[in-house]
């Protein structure tokens, strides 16, 4: 009996010392990964990256496809490593051929620009690389990966001007590069994008000059021009017929008549603060049965505001400092 108990001690103390018998990674990935881990000073933080060990299920940060491409690495997730000094974005990445999915996040030590090995992935579809000190422009040669879906750069340090390519990515829904150093005006094409595209997120950069006309044709759920240099018309964001749910265009210099914008039903979230917008509030907010944020103040607006629907339950605060807004939540409109 106690012979018995001891073979199987040894056989589980063999099973669990040689993955070997039960290993599912791909031989060829597991041998990139390890070069990933080198390009970045193999750092504590990946010790769970172990010769001994199966990266498909005991790595931490890599999953593996187990339909389509079975046991290949199909998701990588390079978060929080904790390195000492900075490091480029590792080469090698560009040799898991699977590779459906990259966050690079929370690493305030990864510098430098994004490398061009990354063409070689041609199933991605999701490359978050956020929070780093990543720098340079937004390289063209993105526009070879014609499978990506999302792309976010947020709070890094990037810079030149927004990519006239972008809307060649057929299947693009989301863009975020809020929190960098971009610069110039939003291109004309950004008008071409496909209709699934949906998430514009462009905050706090450096963009200047007018929006293009041909955004009129967009249909986005989100819009976060928030914190940049932007100027003239933006009201061809707006419209009745489209799924809008969250518009933010704060701090810019934005002039147009907001009287006469149509609202999309499914409005959740309206900033319109620090511009100089003019006209009146639509009567239509009332009736937006969504809407839970609303700031229009530091404006030229004038009129009563609506009454009726959400627009009485926000602070005065959001309604203030206008050319002549009045009305609850502010002082009544003594003069009409
Ligand atoms: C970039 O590096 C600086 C130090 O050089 C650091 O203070 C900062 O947090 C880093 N940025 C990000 C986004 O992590
Ligand atoms: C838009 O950008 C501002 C400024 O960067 C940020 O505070 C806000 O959370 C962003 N998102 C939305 C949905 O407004």
């Amino acid at each position: 009996m106690s012979r018995l108990i001891s073979i199987s001690i040894l056989i589980l103390i063999v099973l669990s010392v040689s993955p070997a018998l039960s290993e599912l990674c791909n031989p060829e990935d597991k041998q990139v990964l390890f070069q990933i881990k080198k390009e970045l000073g193999n750092p504590s933080s990946l010790s769970s990256w172990l010769p001994s060990t199966d990266c498909c299920n005991d790595w931490v940060g890599v999953s593996c496809s187990f339909q389509t491409h079975p046991n290949r690495v199909k998701n990588l997730q390079l978060y929080n490593l904790n390195l000492p000094k900075p490091y480029l974005i590792p080469l090698s990445i560009g040799n898991l051929p699977y590779l459906e999915f990259i966050a690079i996040t929370n690493n305030p030590n990864i510098v430098g620009t994004i490398p061009p090995t990354i063409t070689k992935l041609t199933k991605l579809r999701d490359l978050y690389i956020r929070d780093t000190n990543i720098s340079g422009h937004i390289p063209h040669f993105l526009s070879q990966i014609k499978t990506l879906r999302f792309i976010d750069f947020s709070n890094n340090k990037l810079s030149g001007n927004l990519p006239s390519w972008l809307p060649s990515l057929p299947n693009l829904y989301a863009i975020s590069f809020e929190n960098n150093r971009i610069s110039g005006t939003i291109p004309a094409s950004f008008g071409s994008f496909s209709k699934s595209f949906a998430l514009m997120m462009l905050s706090n950069n450096r963009l200047t000059g007018k929006l293009p006309a041909t955004l009129a044709k967009l249909n986005l759920k989100i819009v976060n021009l928030s914190q940049n240099k932007l100027e003239g018309d933006a009201s061809m964001l707006f419209g009745s017929w489209k799924r809008t749910e969250n518009i933010n265009l704060a701090n810019n210099m934005f002039a147009f008549d907001l009287g006469k914008v149509g609202l999309s039903k499914m409005l959740e979230s309206l900033h319109l603060s620090h511009n100089r917008i003019y006209g009146i509030l639509p009567k239509e907010l009332t009736s937006l049965k969504s809407l839970i944020w609303l700031d229009v103040s530091y404006n030229n607006l004038c009129g009563q505001i609506p009454q009726g629907g959400k627009l009485q339950t926000f602070d005065a605060s959001f309604y203030a400092h206008n050319k002549c807004l009045c009305g609850s939540p502010l002082p009544s409109c003594k003069h009409f």
